[in-house]
């Protein structure tokens, strides 16, 4: 099958290979070009714009960064009437009432839109292991369950458009609130002089332990927060959109705010680019003074 991916950043990249790697072939569009080049040696096919991805292939894959960037990539003037007859499949994190938004301007296209968020960062792109949770009707899901299944063993159809988002931000949200409890906690031990494998230790044979936990140990205690799979950007945008979402929904979300006041230091820290894990740095007297 001909497949677009627009969107050839951290996760675009591996998903596409995904693709090549499963027999399909992949015509690849990235707004910065020389990010196609390796997937060009892998035997991909590039197109000039988003429009030529849609002229060529019957559905395309969006791994763009935010709504934003969505809207200026697929909805421009020069793109828009591109969209009759394709299918537009949205894998990126976006909110649940921007995903349904979406699927209003693609249908006034004649175009077709589900969501399809996932759970899983390059790791789980290359073994196939990603969690994959499809927010569409139950025809497009039996539609697209073959292509999802390159990325996943499980696609699930979690309900129709925007139920997915909203599941995806709900674990997003926990990752966030979990590891700045995390490195809370760590900074206090070491603060007060414990030892962290004594913390460590003792967290884990305790029902308060995640996993979570010990694969962001080694880079906090390192401070090295290089080379990442998902950017404190990133994970900061699903904050602020996670506490968007839940306000309107009267939630409480105080404790939110704070973490999401922790990820603002750490990214005006210069520390946007670089492996969540790095809103430890913010928490630190020596670097959070600083950067509050
Ligand atoms: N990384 C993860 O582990 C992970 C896991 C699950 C979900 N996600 C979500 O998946 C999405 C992609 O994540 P990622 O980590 O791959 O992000 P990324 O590396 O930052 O890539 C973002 C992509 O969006 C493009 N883009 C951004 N703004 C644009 C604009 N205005 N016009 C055109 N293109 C634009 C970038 O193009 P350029 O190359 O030109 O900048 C790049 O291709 C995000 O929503 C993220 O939250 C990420």
């Amino acid at each position: 099958m001909d497949i677009g991916l627009i969107g050839i950043g951290l996760m675009g990249l591996p998903m596409a290979k995904r693709l090549l790697h499963t027999g399909n072939r992949v015509i690849a569009y990235n707004r910065t070009t020389a990010k196609l080049d390796p997937l060009k040696a892998a035997g991909a096919e590039v197109a000039d714009t988003p429009a030529e991805v849609l002229q060529r292939c019957e559905a395309v894959i969006l791994m763009l960064s935010d709504a934003p960037a969505i809207q200026q990539v697929l909805l421009s003037d020069e793109t828009r009437s591109h969209l009759t007859n394709r299918t537009v499949i949205q894998m990126g994190t976006i909110a649940p009432s921007q995903s349904r938004e979406l699927q209003q301007a693609i249908a006034a296209q004649g175009g077709d839109y589900l969501e399809a968020p996932v759970l899983g960062s390059i790791p789980e792109v290359e073994s196939g292991k990603l969690l994959v949770m499809v927010g569409a009707s139950e025809a497009q899901f039996q539609k697209w369950l073959p292509l999802f299944q390159n990325f996943g063993e499980q696609p699930r159809l979690i309900g129709e458009v925007g139920s997915a988002a909203a599941l995806k931000l709900a674990l997003n949200q926990l990752i966030s609130s979990l590891t700045t409890g995390f490195a809370l906690s760590l900074g206090f031990v070491q603060q007060q002089g414990v030892e962290v494998e004594t913390f460590m230790q003792i967290l884990r044979q305790s029902a308060l332990y995640a996993p979570t936990f010990d694969k962001k140990l080694q880079r906090m205690i390192e401070g090295n927060f290089a080379n990442p799979n998902f950017p404190t950007k990133h994970l900061l945008k699903d904050t602020r959109l996670f506490l968007e979402e839940a306000i309107a929904s009267q939630l409480r979300v105080d404790s939110l705010e704070g973490v999401r006041q922790i990820l603002e230091s750490a990214c005006d820290a210069g520390l946007a680019e670089s492996d969540y894990s790095a809103l430890f740095a913010a928490m630190l007297p020596s670097i959070g003074k600083g950067i509050s």
